[in-house]
């Protein structure tokens, strides 16, 4: 199993975002999650297409856009444009789910769904073959820094049958309350990739904090 740790710049200083993204990507980080909240899907604003644009050049890793956003569409070519490598939204926010995956995949993006911890995992009985990843939320989205919610871990399992059922390398990603305590939990439970924000630009050293969750996900 190839674990995937994606640092959310949510919890980064944003008036140093271009250094942030450098010193995490040097610290080992896998890939650059870039949460997008459009006060109406989520009750918070972050950043667009503009600072996805502005960071692409400072790393090479890939660019891991979460939009919580309503509607989606919309800003999903602008994404594509601003280099983002990976656009995941949340079905119950698109009204033609299968064609904004389609979108996605056109504009030469992976293309995933992401699963509040109430949404259900029906929305992958249409969809999951097309998918490149599922991300499960294990907090509701808006914010950094909350609770890790315990009872998504029955449910990335139950993902994870699925996915294993499809025969495809469908990434399994988890976002909200993940630390270097819980990730061996969470990955025992099937995730693959790992979203963590406030524990890692919360800490000091970066670098120490994605050696310690490695080490963790080492021993499993
Ligand atoms: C929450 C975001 C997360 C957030 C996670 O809505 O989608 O990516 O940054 O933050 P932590 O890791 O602090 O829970
Ligand atoms: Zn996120």
């Amino acid at each position: 199993m190839t674990f995937r740790i994606a640092p959310s710049i949510l919890s980064a200083d944003f008036a140093r975002l271009g250094e942030e993204v450098r010193a995490v990507a040097a610290a080992g980080a896998d890939l650059i999650h870039f949460d997008v909240m459009d006060n109406h899907y989520v009750p918070n604003l972050t950043v667009g297409p503009l600072v996805c644009a502005a960071l692409r050049p400072h790393v090479k890793i890939p660019l891991d856009v979460h939009l919580m956003v309503q509607p989606v569409d919309r800003l999903i070519p602008d994404f594509a444009r601003a280099g983002a490598d990976i656009i995941t939204f949340h079905p119950e926010a698109s009204h033609h789910v299968d064609r904004t995956i389609a979108l996605i995949k056109e504009q030469g993006c992976k293309a995933g769904l992401v699963l509040n911890p109430a949404t259900p995992v029906s929305y992958l009985d249409h969809t999951l073959e097309k998918l490149d990843l599922v991300l499960l939320m294990s907090v509701n989205p808006g914010f950094g820094g909350q609770q890790f919610i315990a009872s998504v871990l029955p449910k990335i399992a139950e993902v994870r049958r699925r996915i294993a059922a499809t025969g495809k390398p469908i990434w399994l990603e988890v976002d909200g309350g993940v630390k270097a305590d819980n990730i061996a939990d969470i990955a025992r439970a099937g995730a693959d990739t790992f979203v963590a924000g406030s524990a890692i630009f919360g800490a000091r050293d970066y670098a120490a904090v994605i050696r310690q969750m490695r080490e963790r996900l080492a021993v499993l």
